[in-house]
């Protein structure tokens, strides 16, 4: 097969865009859609700073290093879960990433908020995952607003929206439906949150990241048992490699037609939220999520001893 653009030898063939490309023609295409994405999302401009929250995975590093390519004001932000061996890892990526490329770096341990990932395992009674993906969310929101960034990005591509969008359609969940999306502005005490990967597929950003030459960190999470809406993922896998380019009008569709519907469905008027009187960050209740599992993790701990 031979590339769309230039006629070389193509290495990247993709039936949903009924395209293949070079390897030097390859990362125009994807830039092409990271463009598109920021643009008709209205997501960012030049003149706006950037936090990229970076996992050490194929698609944050990707997306940190298309962006910085773009000439976006971007800094990286990492989390360390103070998991064992996991987090120390992927660190390890992430730093060596933004070092090799001259970006700047932000690194939260959780530890050292009183939150780390093993304690929360071994003393908090609720799946770990959630309590995990809760706490990473608030400190991107905070972090970012204490900075004074515009907008958080982080590096969900289509093959997460997709999936999400499957699982929240399957249960009608009309409140998810009226605002999930690529871009959700800022809101009270809540900045703009974007993913300018949504138009590419998880295949697309890995071709993009193995032929920039990216190390990542690709093992899975050992606490989690692999990534989320695996099966959601399986079944959209199932269809796409049937039909090219579902995957995509699924998504895309319920941009246009569907989530303006449940929009207007589902008009109703949030909680009122108000700063939480330990951190901060905007919540219905006195203290925010994160501040009472902090409070039950070093009740639990204290009990323990
Ligand atoms: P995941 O839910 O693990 O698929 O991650 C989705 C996105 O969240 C990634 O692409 C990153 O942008 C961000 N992310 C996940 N884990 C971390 C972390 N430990 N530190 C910073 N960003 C993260
Ligand atoms: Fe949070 Fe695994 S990454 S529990
Ligand atoms: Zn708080």
């Amino acid at each position: 097969m031979k590339c769309k653009r230039c006629k070389a030898k193509a290495v990247v063939s993709l039936p949903s865009h009924n395209t293949a490309f070079c390897k030097d023609c390859y990362p125009l295409f994807f830039t092409r859609q990271v463009e598109t994405a920021i643009r008709r999302q209205k997501m960012f401009t030049h003149e706006e700073r950037i936090l990229v929250a970076l996992s050490g995975g194929k698609d944050s590093l990707a997306l940190m290093l298309e962006l910085s390519l773009q000439g976006y004001d971007v800094t990286g932000l990492h989390i360390d879960l103070a998991i064992p061996r996991s987090s120390e890892k992927a660190r390890a990526k992430v730093e060596a990433f933004c070092e090799l490329h001259g970006l700047k770096l932000q690194v939260l341990e959780v530890a050292n908020e009183g939150l780390p990932i093993p304690a929360i395992k071994k003393h908090i009674n609720r799946p770990v995952c959630s309590v995990c993906g809760k706490i990473k969310r608030h400190y991107f929101n905070r972090i970012a607003r204490e900075g004074g960034y515009d907008a958080l990005a982080t590096g969900h591509n289509l093959d997460d929206e997709a999936a999400r969008l499957f699982a929240n359609t399957l249960r009608w969940d009309a409140g998810y439906l009226s605002d999930q999306g690529p871009t959700l502005p800022a809101e009270e005490g809540f900045v703009r949150k974007v993913k300018p990967l949504y138009r590419l597929s998880e295949f697309e950003t890995a071709n993009y990241a193995f032929l920039k030459g990216i190390e990542i960190h690709s093992d899975p999470c050992p606490y989690s048992g692999g990534a989320s809406f695996t099966n959601h993922k399986h079944l959209l896998g199932e269809l796409e490699y049937k039909s090219p380019g579902s995957k995509f009008s699924f998504y895309e569709g319920f941009l246009k037609k569907g989530r303006p519907a449940f929009a207007m469905l589902n008009k109703e008027e949030g909680d009122e939220v108000s700063p939480c009187g330990e951190c901060g960050s905007p919540t219905s209740l006195d203290l925010c999520g994160v501040c009472r599992i902090r409070t039950a993790l070093k009740e639990k701990m204290a009990e323990a001893e």
